[in-house]
């Protein structure tokens, strides 16, 4: 029963206690954000975990940023405030099916999005971020045949933009699978000459209609610059609470899903973060990602290439 506790002092007063730096995702609730160390996308925080000299990391994200804190910073302890909040990219892949696909093609390497499970990263060579991706994809021989998993509009867009032949995992992203074109197109309608920014885990027929593609990170830089006063935003809504507390005159609307509005698109995973949850997880030190030493050490050297391919 947390009746009573001032949960946001009490983050404040443990956070110090136990010598923690709470890093949070674009995605998180906007309390979230704003209590948090750092606030990042998923390569600025996988950065920001793997340096950090604090003796725990409180992830406020879901779970496979959380693992990648734990691979990267084995001695720390890694808390995360939901240990449900996951991914449906993750759950389109698992590993007996990746290593079974893996198998198909055994000229190829993998090349493999961060939003997946340990055991995936331990199947693949590269990993890589939205926006490390294309750096990473241009070191690599054109000759070389590469499997790209599991987002297959990430791999789509990347193979649309470089030229290159991926041969795609079908996974995806469902709160990016859900923006409406139509609805988007009438949105469009409505704000003439308001640029679209998407984020590549968007369909084709969303990353069309899209004036910037980008990380999470790449958005927001995009915001920041933009001359016009309206801009629509093709991702999870809850970064715009970034963007609005910077440019609090200007306007920033989520693209719409088939029902018109924008809360389709929130992400059932981020959102079972909450500050209670984050309270007594730091309270706690529960629920904590632990894993098995083998398995963190196989994932760590694609995690590895991704760093130093990306720097
Ligand atoms: P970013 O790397 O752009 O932050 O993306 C993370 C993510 O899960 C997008 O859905
Ligand atoms: Fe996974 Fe999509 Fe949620 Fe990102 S927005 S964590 S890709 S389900």
């Amino acid at each position: 029963n947390l009746k009573g506790v001032d949960i946001r002092a009490e983050i404040d007063r443990l956070r110090k206690e136990r010598n923690a730096v709470i890093l949070a995702h674009y995605y998180q609730k906007p309390e979230i954000q704003d209590i948090a160390d750092f606030v990042g996308d998923s390569l600025d925080l996988s950065r920001k975990a793997q340096a950090t000299d604090a003796d725990v990391i409180a992830f406020c994200g879901v779970r496979f940023m959380a693992e990648t804190a734990k691979i990267l910073s084995p001695q720390k302890t890694v808390i995360l405030p939901d240990m449900d909040a996951g991914c449906s990219l993750e759950d389109s892949c698992p590993p007996e099916q990746f290593a079974a696909f893996r198998a198909q093609h055994p000229d190829a390497i993998a090349l493999t999005y961060i939003n997946c499970s340990a055991a995936v990263k331990a199947l693949s060579d590269v990993i890589v971020t939205s926006s490390s991706a294309e750096k990473i994809l241009s070191q690599i021989p054109k000759d070389q045949p590469i499997i790209f998993g599991p987002d297959r509009n990430l791999g789509g867009y990347l193979a649309r933009k470089t030229g290159r032949d991926l041969i795609l995992w079908p996974g995806v992203c469902i709160v990016h699978e859900a923006f409406s074109e139509t609805e988007l197109l009438k949105l469009k309608a409505q704000h003439p000459g308001a640029p679209v920014v998407a984020h590549p885990e968007c369909p084709a027929v969303i990353l069309d209609h899209a004036d910037y593609v980008g990380s999470t990170r790449g958005i927001l830089e995009y915001a920041m610059a933009m001359p016009g006063e309206t801009l629509i935003v093709a991702t999870e809504p809850h970064i715009i609470h970034q963007m609005e507390k910077a440019l609090p005159n200007k306007t920033f609307i989520g693209a719409p899903g088939a029902d018109g509005n924008c809360n389709c698109n929130i992400c059932p995973y981020m959102a079972l973060n909450t500050m209670e949850k984050l309270y007594v997880a730091l309270r706690d030190l529960q629920p904590r990602i632990e894993m098995d030493e083998d398995l963190r050490v196989k994932a760590k050297k694609s995690l590895d290439a991704m760093l130093a391919m990306a720097s």
